[in-house]
Order: structure tokens, then sequence, then C-alpha cells
């Protein structure tokens, strides 16, 4: 950081005669008021965080805040202009300026020594914190400064105090892509006594800690939680969407025996040592069920041990005003108070599907041939609401034979397919077989032909299997957890597209909510508009049918999907936080 600073435009310099120069320049540079106000702002919040901060060690309850206004920086540079244009002086005009700041003995100094002495009397460098005096007597607080000699002095007459403002410092882990921080930011817009500080902010993917930083101006390197080791600033809060692949309904279930459910440890242990006021933690739903609720409570049981009131709650996205059906359990932990989230507010509850669909994007950027299929459906039977899946059925299920994906098929070969479809998943099949039940073996033709009467069986089954709307696979049996094939078992005809095979899997219905966004299908939910075009959704959509602000900011090379599979809704937070502040 340079030494000098330029009162009008604020620019640093580190060796003087360049400051010197900049001063006497031809075209004298603008006045920046704006970066005047942010030093001073800068100064202003960081001498506040210091005094709270020491408040609150000596127990006092109040917090300050204070505002420079645009009406006192104003004022601050009217008195600059005033003063700065001393390159243009005559030396008798220079001599009464220094006389007027206390400047001796100059009647022997020539024109550039007397410019010297006043710059150099007048200097702000740049403006810190330990430049502010900040004291508070009888409840209110007075900052001094004589920096910027009768410009910044102003500061002594200013005195804006809010005895009820709180400032509020907080770590954001696993922060992805900032739900949190945004609801943080929303929450403090429509409570101004409150003043949110991020002091951490850590996750370990780089196109989620690139897309925070650039919308919250930082600078933050990926960083791995568990190798957090000491946390510089005091922090009252901490907020941590921590990983949910363990818990997931859609994942494997492993709860604590998978490593990354060892993250909520870290963050116990976090607590332990810094002992935030609040906590706030969100993760899959299916926490509340996982293993009769062993996690959940083991979890609740570490924060209990270390003085904590532990409250949780399953919240519902479209609850918030949001038209997403995402479930999540949010888990509050306060060192004060038991936080009673059953009082928590919905907002707007019935909101649907046409409050975020952009009616007048009107493109289509899924395959053609696949999303022609689709919209010849669409045209005999609307499709709002339809899933695509080949492995289950179902009324407003799409199978991949019934529009031809992989070549078109006769009435009984499609008739074919929805029977074996529904047979593959019957548990006597697994008996025959000598495998513990799955749900969705192979059958051999023989298996077949007990429920499909047909002399061309075999010549069709062929025909599905060159089509890839059905591959032979032997059985797979349960041999300790895992699922192996049985080389013993016979070849049998089964299903072979898994639902993310195809480009969409949901249709949505824009009188409707959407399903879960995840990281894997977030991509696939399509919109049909104008009963003309299908598409993914775009980055708007993505964004309200998160919650984010539109002004929210994506890099193009992010893998946005993946990212607001991950997020959580900013709308669900700002209800939890109503409930803790
Ligand atoms: C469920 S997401 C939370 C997303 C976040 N709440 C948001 O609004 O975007 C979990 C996040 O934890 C991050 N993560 C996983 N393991 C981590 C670790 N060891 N250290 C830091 N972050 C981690 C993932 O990259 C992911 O962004």
């Amino acid at each position: 950081m340079g030494k000098y600073s330029c009162e009008k435009c604020a620019k640093t310099f580190s060796q003087k005669s360049h400051y010197d120069k900049h001063l006497t320049r031809k075209n004298p540079c603008e006045i920046q008021t704006d970066k005047i106000k942010a030093l001073i702002d800068k100064a202003v919040e960081e001498k506040l965080i210091e005094l709270n901060k020491k408040l609150t060690s000596n127990n006092i309850e109040n917090n300050f805040t204070i505002n420079v206004t645009e009406q006192m920086t104003e004022q601050m540079t009217e008195q600059m202009t005033e003063q700065m244009d001393i390159s243009k002086m005559s030396k008798l005009e220079l001599m009464k300026k220094c006389k007027e700041l206390g400047i001796t003995k100059c009647s022997s100094k020539n024109k550039s020594q007397l410019l010297e002495l006043i710059t150099s009397k007048r200097s702000i460098h740049n403006i810190s914190n330990n430049d502010i005096n900040a004291s508070v007597e009888n409840n209110k607080m007075t900052l001094q400064t004589d920096v910027l000699p009768q410009s910044v002095v102003l500061l002594q007459s200013v005195v804006l105090l809010q005895s009820d403002c709180k400032i509020i410092n907080y770590i954001d882990l696993c922060c992805g892509i900032g739900g949190f921080r945004v609801a943080l930011e929303n929450f403090q817009k429509k409570n101004t006594n409150f003043k949110f500080n991020c002091v951490l902010s850590a996750d370990i993917k780089d196109d989620a800690i690139r897309t925070y930083n650039l919308n919250f101006n930082e600078n933050n390197k990926k960083t791995d939680i568990l190798d957090i080791d000491e946390i510089g600033s005091g922090f009252d809060l901490l907020c941590a969407g921590f990983p949910c692949q363990p818990f997931s309904s859609a994942g494997q279930k492993k709860g604590f025996d998978d490593d990354r459910g060892g993250i909520i440890f870290k963050i116990i242990d976090i607590c332990k040592k810094y002992k935030p006021r609040v906590v706030i933690l969100e993760n899959v739903s299916n926490l509340i069920i996982l293993e009769n609720g062993k996690p959940l409570k083991k979890i609740c049981d570490e924060f209990k041990n270390i003085d904590y009131f532990v409250s949780y709650k399953k919240l519902n996205a479209t609850d918030f005003g949001v038209p997403q059906n995402r479930e999540r359990v949010f888990i509050v932990c306060s060192l004060e108070k038991q936080i009673d989230l059953d009082k928590i507010e919905h907002v707007n509850p019935d909101n649907t599907l046409n409050s975020i669909i952009d009616h007048s994007a009107k493109y289509t950027d899924i395959e053609t041939g696949f999303a022609n299929k689709i919209m010849d459906l669409h045209s005999q039977t609307p499709l709002f609401g339809y899933k695509m899946q080949d492995k289950r059925g179902g009324q407003n299920n799409i199978h991949s034979w019934d529009i031809g994906v992989n070549g078109v098929l006769t009435m009984d070969e499609r008739s074919l397919m929805n029977k074996i479809m529904t047979e593959r998943r019957k548990k006597h099949w697994a008996e025959k077989k000598n495998i513990v039940w799955m749900d969705g073996m192979p059958l051999t033709l023989s298996e077949i032909s007990t429920f499909v009467d047909d002399p061309n069986l075999k010549q069709m089954l062929d025909n599905l299997v060159a089509k890839n709307y059905l591959r032979l696979e032997k059985p797979k049996n349960l041999i300790s957890g895992k699922r192996v094939y049985d080389e013993t078992g016979e070849l049998g005809y089964n299903i072979c597209k898994g639902k993310l095979s195809f480009p969409i899997t949901n249709i949505l219905d824009p009188t409707a909510t959407s399903p879960t966004l995840t990281a894997t299908d977030s991509n696939k939910l399509a919109v049909i508009i104008d009963n003309t075009f299908i598409r993914k959704l775009n980055d708007n959509e993505l964004k309200l049918l998160c919650g984010f602000p539109l002004s929210y900011k994506l890099p193009v090379d992010v893998d946005k999907y993946d990212l607001f599979g991950n997020m959580v809704i900013p709308n669900v937070v700002e209800g939890v936080l109503k409930c803790v502040f």
C-alpha cells in the first residue's frame, strides 16, 4: 500500500517524488468523492468492529454502527476542493496557507519548497482505523480523527448512534455459491439494525468458490475445511450446508460410515473451540429418517454436550415463495435460547413455476431429433408434468419406446416392453433365480414366455436388443452388501436405459412446482414454451427457481446446473434467521 494518497482522487504513491509530480500535473485529477467516501467508510467500519469486539469482551451488549452519509462526504470534499488547488497559488498565497496550517519559518523557502511543506502537512496517507479514535459515553459514540485537517475532522461532530444495532461476524463453511450469504444480505437489507460481516468463506469446489468470489467481490481460495486450523477473527454465527451425499436418498445412505460424514465433526470441533453464539446447518431431509434418526441424534447430542440449545425442522422451499419442491432439514444451535422453528413464517406458499418461467425465451437447446419426437407426442397429449424414464412406469411417464428414441417400434413390441418393465420388479423371479430380490432383474426367454404369448417373441426380443431398448445380462446377487453378477445364472433380457440416459427427465408443469433440483439432473428439467419449443432451464430461471436474485452473476465456464443443484435456498434461510434474530 502506498504511503502518500492524493486527497482528490485517492490514488496512492509509495514514493514522494511521484506523489509531488502527481500534485503538480498539467491536467489536475478529478475529485473522487466515491473513493474518499469508501476510504472513510472502510476505516470507520473497521473501527466499529474493533469497538464492538471490545464491548462484547467487556460484556457490554450494545453494538454500534455509523453511516458516513453522502452529505458528510460532500462537505468534506467541498472543503478539500477549496484547499486543494495550491499548485496554482502564488508564493504569497502559499505563505498565507502555511501560516493557516501552522507551518512556521517559511519566509526563506521557494515556491516548490512551500508546496512540499503544505502537502506533507496535509498528506492523508491511507486513512486507517488507527487514524480514528472512538469513545463511548452515555450511550453516545464519538469518532475523532486528525487526518485530513479541517475536513475529516467533521467526523467529530457526526455522531450517529443506534444502540440497538448489531454487528454480527459470521463464517460461511461449505459455502458453495453463497445461499447463506445471499440470505444474510437480504435479511440485513430488511433489518437495517443488523450488519452481517463475513469473516471466512470456505469451499473445496473450484467452480463454487469462483462464482462466490465474483458475486461477493472477494478473493477466497479453494479451501478444504478439514485443513482449517485457526480462524483469525472472532465470529458470532457459523453457517454450513455440509455435504449431503452420505445422507441423501439418492446416495447410498452410508451415513457416518462415509468419510464425508466427517465434515460435520470438523464443524462441531470448530464450534467447541470458538463457541459462536448461533450455528445454522442445512442438510437433506433424509437425515431425519436415516438409520431411525441415529446420525441426526448424534449431531444434536454433540452440540448439546458443548452447551448449545438445539432445534431442527424439515422445511420445504415451496413454503417460502420458491416454486421448487425442496425439502431440507435445518439444524439451529444457540448458546442463549431454544430457537422455536415451529413459529417460522411461511411466505407465498402457492407460487407456481409460471412466476419464474421466461416465456419470451423461445428456442430449443435439446437435440433436434429427440425434441421433435417429444413435441409430436405433446401435440397429441399435453406433456406438462411428465417424467421420462424406462425403468419405471406410471400414468405421467414417457418411455423411450413410446416416442421411438432408438427407432420406431410396433404396437406389439411396445406392449412387450411395458410388460417386461413391470414383471422384472416382481419378487417371485428372485426366488426362482435363487438371488436376493432386486428392483429390476433380467428375465430369460422362457420366463418372459410365461406372461407373453406370441409366436414372434424371440424375434421381437432380438430386435429390441438390436435397437438398444433391452440388453442381455446375468442376474446380480447381493454378496457382502454389494451387487455382483451371479455367473451361474442364466442370461436374461433387461431394460438398459437409466433415467439419466435421456436429454430430459422431467417436463415441468408451469401451473405446479418443480421437483428438487439436484446436481445430476437439474440440467434435464425442461420447459415447453408456446407449445412449440422445448428447452432446459436458462440462467435466469435457475436463479429464480433457487431464490437467487437476477443480478447474481454466473461465470460462463462453470457447471451452473451442478452449483444450483447443491445450493441452499436463501428464502428458507431468511425464514430461519427471522426465528433466530
Ligand atoms: C450442499 S453444498 C452447500 C452449498 C451452499 N450452501 C450453497 O448455497 O451453495 C456442500 C458444499 O460443500 C462443499 N464441500 C464438500 N467438502 C468440503 C470440504 N472438505 N471443505 C470445504 N467444502 C467442502 C462442496 O463443494 C459443496 O459446495
